[in-house]
Formats: C-alpha cells, sequence, structure tokens
C-alpha cells in the first residue's frame, strides 16, 4: 500500500519525506490557499522534495480551460498528477491529458458508478472521499470495497483507488484490508499511525533495564577518541 500526504504545507512535507515512507502528496485547492503561497510554486518545491506522484488541481470547470491549466501542471514536473474533478467535463478533460501520457488523479468521487467512468476515461488514480460520506450517514469503506471489487474485475482496468479524505488511522487500516492501491493521509494522521501506548511502555521499560547493565553498543567513544 502506498502512502501519500493529504497537505501543501512544505514543512510537514519535508518532515514526513525524512522518514522514507512517503510515496507520493496530494493538495488541493483549500489545501494551497491555507498557504498563502503562489500555487504553481507550491507545486515546483514539493516536486523536487518527492519523487513519486503529486497532485496538483485545475481551478476550472469547463473542458477547455481545464484542459490548458492542466497541461500547464503537467509542465511542471514529469510527476505531476493532474487532479480534475469527477465531472463529465473533468473526464473529457482527463482522457485527453491520459492519451498525452499525464496522470490523472480523479477527485471528488463519491460513487461506485463515478468510478467505473474515471477508469474507462483512462484515469491514473480515483479519489473516492470517505470521511465526507462518513459525515453524511454513509459509509466511505463500503464505496471503497465496491470499487476495489469492481476494478478487480476488470483487469484491463489502470486506475489505481486513492482513499482520500481520512480522517483516522482505522480508515487506513480498513483500505489496507480492502485492497486499496493508496490512502491519501493528513500529516497529523501519518504520524498517529506510528503511535502504540504499549509500544512507548516497553521501551521505556527495556530501556531502564539496559541502563542497569552499565553497558555501551557502541563503546566509550571518549577513550576510543582518547587512543
Ligand atoms: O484532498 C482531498 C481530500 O483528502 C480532502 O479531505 O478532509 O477535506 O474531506 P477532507
Amino acid at each position: 500500500m502506498k502512502f501519500f500526504v493529504d497537505t501543501a504545507d512544505m514543512a510537514e512535507i519535508r518532515d514526513l519525506a525524512e522518514t522514507g515512507l512517503l510515496d507520493g502528496v496530494t493538495t488541493n485547492p483549500s489545501l494551497v490557499a491555507k498557504t498563502g503561497r503562489p500555487f504553481l510554486d507550491v507545486i515546483a518545491e514539493i516536486c523536487e522534495i518527492v519523487p513519486g506522484p503529486v497532485s496538483a488541481e485545475v481551478a476550472a470547470t469547463d473542458h477547455e480551460t481545464m484542459l490548458a491549466e492542466g497541461r500547464k501542471l503537467a509542465k511542471i514536473a514529469g510527476n505531476v498528477a493532474v487532479k480534475v474533478p469527477l465531472t463529465r467535463d473533468g473526464l473529457k478533460t482527463c482522457r485527453v491529458l491520459a492519451d498525452e501520457g499525464t496522470m490523472v488523479n480523479v477527485t471528488l468521487c463519491f460513487s461506485a458508478a463515478q468510478a467505473i467512468l474515471a477508469a474507462k476515461a483512462g484515469a491514473a488514480f480515483i479519489s473516492p472521499f470517505v470521511g465526507r460520506l462518513d459525515d453524511i450517514g454513509e459509509s466511505g469503506m463500503g464505496l471503497i470495497a465496491d470499487i476495489c471489487e469492481i476494478y478487480r474485475n476488470y483487469p484491463h482496468f489502470e486506475t489505481e483507488v486513492l482513499v482520500a479524505s481520512v480522517r483516522g488511522p482505522q480508515h487506513v487500516v480498513e483500505a489496507a484490508r480492502l485492497g486499496a492501491d493508496v490512502a491519501t493521509v493528513p500529516p497529523a494522521v501519518l504520524r498517529q499511525l506510528f503511535l502504540h501506548p504499549l509500544t512507548d511502555k516497553g521501551l521505556a521499560a527495556f530501556l531502564a533495564d539496559w541502563q542497569k547493565t552499565g553497558q555501551s553498543i557502541l563503546g566509550d567513544k571518549s577513550a576510543e577518541a582518547a587512543e
């Protein structure tokens, strides 16, 4: 399973990239707005830090302008995935960009029918928003299960299921159980994945016992330096 981070915050991206666990980045207009920085600069900078796919979303809603914006975004770097909304014009744009060799992430997916269309349009990624479905009392993970099942029936579909609008570690675990290809996760949730109270407790006990031995695995550095 691949982990993308869902943010445009450069400090967060740098920090998480250092773990070696980050496979890509997703941004959206709301996340870019939070940075207060020029969009194209933000995307270029992220692409330099993370070699995997970096999603950059178009702002237009009509096909012609979306296509022009998508082509401009794709020129920023080879790892840009142009993000288009799941609308008729968005999918039309997806088809053209995909045929030109550009990765496209189709976003704002809320139904299995929409996901089928995105795969037919040649999307590299489909982004179903699980948290927003849960928010209105529907099952976000039910949608992921449906899409994974459907895509498995058609091996020629190359679209990866990118679970978006993730709200907690349980969404990530459920997505992995269902075989989703990618989870895009807010930085705070990615950090939560590392944590378990029994890990902290166990480590504290091991370290306390190790102290009692009086040993050092690296030896006495000051003694070595004096030799
Ligand atoms: O980037 C798309 C998606 O992950 C947004 O999530 O939390 O705004 O529903 P959220």
